[in-house]
């Protein structure tokens, strides 16, 4: 997830871009760079960092102009670095990006084998290379070497050009990524969000996937891939700036928690190989006919993840997993070594506790594979491989999105050593691979049906314990969910193994506690519903998580949350989606600061 601004008008462009860039830092900031063109051409500043180290190169070198792109990087392909940053440059056409360019190596190959230098590692200068080609090649426009430049690439973009030969517009166009054309009085603009130019305008046009559209300073043409003219309603935005920064919605957390479609998506594009029934991991070969087993290290929200993991990767590969805190790994002594291969989950990649199980597994001679969310963080630089999830910065204390990327990175990664170790034949390669592919649309379709659990949260705000109970991949879900509510709602709440209630913990129920019941149909569902009855029978209050139109549990519940039906082996990525969503809720109705929660930091970088 990256920013992405553009002007063009009467006014000087620096100012309005670093102002829009500003605006869009919360979409990422290891890298920043803006290009304008003036009467000396095309001038392109970029910096390493946050915005206030672009800030200083300009105060040294402001740049001149009326028109010009900014881009502010969340790394995805290639390491934050001045190199890396955008825009990159071809010829005389300058580029941004936000997204992930799936093709890029062919494509780069082509290119190199054509003659072309790069100077960076990112999928997004071949689009500035294909653009430059396209016009040498005679396009007879800025835009129509766009479209010839989008003809050859797969994936998802919000993408916007400049050509010092084609001064006073800017190209640009959308899919999968967004991007806001802005129409000002004789001044046009662009951003990836609206935050960036409500200081200037409200009166906005939202593209749609596929959108190509030519800007200039009196306005904007819209059109297909293919050429053919099109309108898009103008909308009137009605919001302040710290609203629309949040997408309008009140707090990050929510924002985060209606993202994850989106996040998972793009964590699975390219590496989800639909035809192959595999999946790619970025170079990462795992072997498992020589491995011992595999060990998932990580704290929190990672724990838990790591914990569904293990379901994945011993249900596809049958190679034994262990589950391990990275708190307690790294003090135990642990039996690990060269016949084990370590998987370390890390949102923020700074831990302190996962990095130091890192070294010490290294150490041991252990092969670590990291799952990260933040480009170039310690625990990705510290392990042997990486495989980023590309959920986009996580703002809100609480993981939310992050969490169901990882689940996804952790789902390709059982695919690649099943069908490695021969225990995934194609027929239950192809179904996984398939029902992945198919879990964004359907935790859209959870998160619209769950609505906003408002009136749950006035019940149950008062409560002084909550417990979680669930079975199979929904005991993680179970843990995440007790975990969800201490941190932002400070209630205290334990997540349970259901069939461990009657090992002890049921000894705690009696009227009135509310007990949060994971009980989607599927493996392990009837054994669930008679740990529900023992609840039931000592007066507890059952929140059931069930799967649409399962009358027979709403029939035993005092309130029912719906997800779509999954396979088990996919359900948490459907069963968290009501339980953040009522951490949530219950959070607000109790007046808490939910993106920032007592006590707690973003990324823990102490022991
Ligand atoms: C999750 O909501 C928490 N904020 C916390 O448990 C977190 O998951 C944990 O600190 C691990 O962080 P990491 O993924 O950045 O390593």
């Amino acid at each position: 997830m990256c920013g992405i601004v553009g002007y063009v008008g009467p006014q000087q462009a620096t100012p309005i871009l670093i102002a829009g860039l500003r605006r869009l830092e919360y979409r990422g900031y290891d890298s920043a760079g803006i290009a304008v063109v003036g009467p000396r051409g095309t001038q392109v500043l970029r910096c390493q960092g946050k915005l206030a180290g672009l800030e200083a190169m300009i105060a040294r070198e402001p740049p001149e102009g009326t028109l010009g792109i900014g881009h502010t990087r969340w790394a995805t392909h290639g390491r934050p670095s001045e190199a890396n940053a955008h825009p990159h440059k071809a010829g005389g056409v300058s580029v941004i990006h936000n997204g992930i360019i799936e093709n890029y190596l062919p494509l780069r190959a082509r290119l190199q084998a054509a003659g072309r230098k790069f100077a960076s590692e990112t999928d997004t200068e071949i689009v500035a290379h294909l653009i430059d080609e396209a016009l040498l090649a005679g396009a007879p426009s800025l835009v129509e070497a766009l479209r010839v430049a989008l003809r050859q690439v797969h994936g998802a973009y919000a993408l916007v050009a400049i050509s010092e030969k084609h001064p006073g517009q800017i190209v640009a166009a959308k899919n999968a990524s967004p991007l806001v054309v802005g129409l000002g009085q004789g001044e046009t603009f662009l951003a990836s969000d609206v935050p960036a130019m409500l200081e200037h305008t409200r009166e906005v046009i939202f593209l749609d996937e596929g959108d190509v559209v030519a800007v200039t300073a009196e306005g904007a043409t819209l059109s297909d891939l293919d050429g053919k003219p099109l309108a898009r309603p103008v909308r009137t935005i009605t919001w302040d700036a710290a609203q629309a920064e949040k997408g309008g919605y009140p707090h990050f957390m929510l924002k985060e928690i209606f993202e994850q479609p989106r996040a998972i998506a793009d964590t699975l594009r390219g590496r989800l190989l639909l035809e192959a029934h595999d999946a790619d991991l970025e170079g990462f070969e795992i072997d498992p006919r020589g491995l011992r087993r595999v060990l998932l290290l990580a704290c929190g929200t990672s724990y838990h993840a790591g914990l569904i993991g293990k379901f994945l990767i011993e249900g596809a590969a049958r190679i034994p997993c262990e589950v391990d805190l990275a708190s307690e790994f790294r003090y135990r002594d642990p039996v690990v070594g060269p016949e084990d291969l370590v998987i370390v989950i890390s949102q923020s990649g700074e831990t302190a506790d996962t990095l130091a199980a890192v070294k010490e597994a290294r150490a041991r001679g252990a092969r670590v594979l990291a799952i990260s969310n933040v480009v170039d963080s310690a625990i990705p630089r510290a392990s042997n491989g990486v495989l980023y999830t590309h959920a986009g910065p996580e703002i809100g204390v609480a993981s939310t999105k992050c969490f169901t990327a990882q689940l996804a990175a952790l789902a390709l990664i059982a695919i690649h050593m099943g069908r490695r170790s021969g225990q995934l034949g194609p027929e239950a390669a192809t179904k996984l691979v398939g029902e992945l592919a198919l879990t964004p649309t359907k935790m859209t379709e959870a998160l619209e049906g769950l609505g906003d659990l408002k009136q749950l949260a006035r019940e149950y705000r008062y409560a002084r314990d909550f417990l979680f109970i669930g079975r199979g991949t929904n005991y993680p879900i179970a843990l995440e969910g007790a975990l969800k509510l201490k941190e932002i709602s400070y209630i205290h709440a334990e997540g349970y193994a259901a069939g461990e209630m009657k090992h002890g913990p049921i000894a705690l129920i009696d009227d009135g506690v509310p007990v949060v019941v994971l009980a989607p149909r599927g493996p392990g569902y009837e054994k669930v519903l008679s740990n529900l009855a023992e609840v039931r029978a000592r007066n507890g209050h059952i929140i059931g998580i069930g799967t649409q139109g399962d009358a027979q549990l709403a029939g035993l519940c005092d309130r029912v949350l719906s997800i779509p039906d999954a396979p088990a082996a996919l359900q948490p990525f459907l069963t968290v989606l009501p339980l953040q969503l009522m951490s949530y809720a219950i959070a607000v109705a109790k007046g808490n600061d939910v993106d920032q929660p007592r006590n707690l930091a973003k990324s823990v970088t102490v022991e």
